[in-house]
């Protein structure tokens, strides 16, 4: 109980204080000291601390304990110093809930071992709530939380897409042309509605609870969609579903980044679905992609990650091409265009991370 002349902060008002880490500045396009940097993908394979861990533990173990997915989190805060920790998981955990065997084949990425194949498969799908199927992620958001939050660097929470787990669900792992998805979704529309409309209720529930548990900003992947579809098909199978998930997720009272993959010939109708942040891949310029998003929204991105296989010379040319395009401009955190591969060297991790701060310092 509160003693009578305590002062209890509102937690309304305190969503309304103006952040003051880099990170959360940006996402509400407000002038920062330097540009903020994380990296997608910033903890995994590139980093011998996580390999080592991977040694001893499978995937899932990790993601499903607290304790092991918040280390992981923090390996990369440690190392580099980003000024964001994304949660360790996946995209694909919350399918187990609804009823789709998952696991993450050494070699061969995720499988899903009872793909659906027919409308039944759909009407048997389950939704239940985040806190009884995501409780690892959830656990380990807390505890993160706790860790970084003095330092004021905050956590981001994350989930798929509907379109991106409609086409795990269905082909049962990454695919290179997603014909059965396609093929589902052009001969079983009603079908269709029904999976992704649950999609959306189990991706929404599972970002709010994330919020709940201390994540300070969410981040929806739409990684196939782009690569999948044309604009007519996006526009009719996709964005609905995308609309409803960012008009679900904005009550959560964090920013919300819309990162969708490949979506180029259709980038304002994809970033036109909702969220606070666009996240940019590296297939446009920055400059160029921000023009077609709106410079009064805030971007990510947009370095290509196989950049960092390069020698120093070209790779500080990219970074610095990627900041000059920027020009300086409110609302922008450096990040790459999509996930860091296992090779990258993690001095070439280090260098970015330094230059970018240095260049930007105000
Ligand atoms: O640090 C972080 O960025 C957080 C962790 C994170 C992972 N996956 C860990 C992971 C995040 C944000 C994801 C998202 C994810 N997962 C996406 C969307 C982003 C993108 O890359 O497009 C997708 C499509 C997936 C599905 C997925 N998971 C694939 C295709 C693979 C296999 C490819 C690969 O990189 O191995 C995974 C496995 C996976 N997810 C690993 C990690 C670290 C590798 C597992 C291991 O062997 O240790």
């Amino acid at each position: 109980m509160a003693e009578p002349d305590t002062v209890t902060v509102p937690a309304s008002a305190e969503a309304d204080t103006e952040p003051t880490s880099p990170f959360l500045r940006a996402c509400g396009g407000l002038p920062t000291d330097r540009t903020p940097v994380w990296l997608l993908r910033q903890a995994g394979r590139y980093q011998p601390e996580y390999r080592a861990l991977r040694e001893k533990y499978s995937m899932l173990e990790v993601i499903r304990t607290p304790e092991l997915a918040a280390q992981v989190t923090l390996m990369p805060i440690e190392a580099f110093g980003f000024d964001a920790a994304i949660v360790f998981s996946d995209i694909l955990p919350p399918l187990v809930g609804m009823g789709l065997d998952l696991d993450f084949v050494k070699g061969d990425g995720p499988r899903i071992g009872n793909p659906i194949s027919s409308t039944l498969d759909v009407d048997l799908l389950g939704t239940p709530p985040a806190e009884e199927t995501m409780a690892g992620t959830l656990g380990a958001i807390a505890l993160v939380r706790r860790e970084l939050e003095p330092r004021d660097i905050p956590v981001i929470g994350f989930a798929g897409a509907p379109f991106t787990l409609a086409s795990y669900a269905i082909e049962g792992g990454t695919s290179k042309d997603f014909s059965r998805t396609k093929a589902f979704m052009l001969s079983e529309p009603a079908a269709w509605k029904r999976l992704l409309g649950k999609l959306v209720t189990v991706q929404a529930d599972y970002l709010l609870a994330q919020a709940k548990a201390g994540a300070q900003a969410l981040q929806v992947f739409d990684s196939w969609a782009g690569r999948a579809l044309g604009r007519e098909d996006y526009l009719r199978y996709v964005a609905p579903y995308n609309r409803e998930l960012f008009a679900r997720v904005s009550s959560a009272g964090v920013p919300v980044i819309n990162f969708a993959l490949g979506v180029g010939s259709y980038l304002g109708e994809a970033a036109a679905c909702g969220g606070d942040v666009v996240g940019l891949d590296w297939a446009l310029p920055l400059d160029e992609a921000w023009e077609r998003v709106g410079f009064e929204r805030p971007v990510q991105g947009n370095l290509d990650p196989v950049a960092l296989l390069a020698p120093w010379r070209e790779l500080e040319f990219r970074i610095d091409d990627v900041l000059s395009r920027a020009g300086g401009r409110p609302g922008h955190i450096f990040n790459v265009g999509h996930g860091l591969v296992p090779q990258t060297p993690v001095d070439n991790v280090r260098r970015l991370v330094d230059h970018v701060r240095e260049r930007t310092a105000s």
